[in-house]
């Protein structure tokens, strides 16, 4: 065998070598090998390509000896390169071929869906209780022509008092019962403070409720929390008078527990108003009979009747306080919790439920 014959058969040999040890990774672990793994192979596999059969490799070096060739075995030599040329060749677009197939097969098999696993049902939200209680009444009030006033929750000692005619001295004052910011701010402790913006900002007549958070040094317990709700009502005008309060609050509560539903004001006091007084109204549990199902009725504690706010005319001093003329007009206010509100009427005996945000509390309210 002439020198450049064995230069073939070694060059052969070298591939095969070569290629042995990666067809044999081609088609023994094959079977289990993921997407990325058979694409690394694809790469090698590229790579044997290029140095068997590229312009680089022995192989085409050895086409140039052809021609070198003592004439008489030049056709004979010719054919051997060509032979172990198309071996390399076919070897390699062999091991492809599959490996393509092979790299096919995963790729559908990553993006395989199953259309018969049923599909995951979206959990859309809902408004809290709170909301939707606020969302009813305010409903009320805007079709007896209210409008809605939203204010600021950090107010200064003159909002939240002393235009309120809350004396220099009184308890509420204190820091025991008023969050204040290190600046002398207070978190608004009653949702009152809405009245002055309200008349400062659009002048009489006006009828206004101001629902939003208030904030008081409680100690949280069934029926305390340091941050509650609260709604606030405000009607001013040229000869309104306590029959016109009496007349609003029982037509909400009305409309909120039913036609029959009666109302009832208890003298009280409160320093923006005079007289003032609490409102209770009859219990929608027990129709205001104090008993339920041959018992005591839970939701009034047999007593008939709801406890819910406070009310009165609007003192003379708030109206001055305000710029507004007392002698041309006159006002009446009322103001309760939204909190105490919720819990009788889904009957919780704790309103610290309301805070917590634990969905199984709060899906009950769908
Ligand atoms: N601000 C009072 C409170 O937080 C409730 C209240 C009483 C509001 C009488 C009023 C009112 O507007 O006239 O307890």
């Amino acid at each position: 065998m002439s020198d450049e014959k064995r230069e073939i058969e070694k060059i052969k040999e070298i591939f095969e070598r070569e290629f042995e040890g990666l067809s044999g990774s081609v088609k023994s672990k094959f079977e289990g090998l993921g997407l990325s793994a058979l694409e690394k192979l694809q790469k090698e596999l590229n790579e044997l390509r290029v140095k068997h059969t590229g312009k680089k490799s022995p192989l085409s070096g050895a086409k140039k000896l052809i021609g070198k060739v003592a004439p008489d075995q030049r056709a004979e030599f010719g054919k051997f390169v060509q032979s172990v040329g198309k071996t390399i060749e076919n070897k390699i677009e062999d091991a492809e071929a599959s490996l393509k197939s092979r790299i096919q097969k995963a790729k559908l098999e990553r993006e395989k869906i199953d259309v018969t696993i049923p599909g995951r049902r979206p959990r859309p939200g809902h408004l809290h209780p709170i909301t939707l209680l606020r969302q009813k009444i305010e409903d009320i009030f805007v079709s007896m022509g209210y409008a809605i006033e939203d204010d600021r929750e950090i107010e200064t000692d003159y909002y939240n008092f002393d235009a309120l005619n809350i004396p220099e001295n009184h308890p509420a004052r204190e820091s025991q019962d008023t969050f204040y910011t290190t600046d002398g701010f207070a978190l608004r402790s009653q949702t009152s403070t809405v009245q002055i913006r309200a008349m400062e900002r659009r002048g009489v007549p006006l009828r206004v409720i101001a629902p939003g958070r208030v904030f008081r040094r409680d100690t949280p317990d069934q029926t305390h929390t340091p941050m509650f709700h609260q709604i606030e009502g405000l009607c001013v005008d040229k000869g309104i008078t306590m029959a016109h309060l009496k007349g609003t609050v029982s037509e909400w509560l009305r409309r909120m527990y039913g036609k029959e539903t009666k109302t009832r004001f208890r003298p009280s006091y409160f320093p923006f108003t005079e007289p003032s007084a609490e409102f209770d109204f009859s219990c929608f549990k027990c129709d205001g009979t104090g008993e339920f199902e041959r018992g005591k009725c839970g939701t009034c504690r047999g007593s008939g009747w709801i406890e819910l706010g406070g009310c009165g005319m609007v003192h003379p001093n708030v109206l001055k306080n305000c710029g507004v003329d007392h002698k041309e007009y006159s006002g009446f206010a009322f103001g309760f919790g939204l909190e105490r509100m919720c819990a009788l009427m889904y009957s919780l005996d704790d309103i610290r439920l309301m805070f917590e945000n634990d969905v199984r509390f709060l899906e009950q309210f769908r």
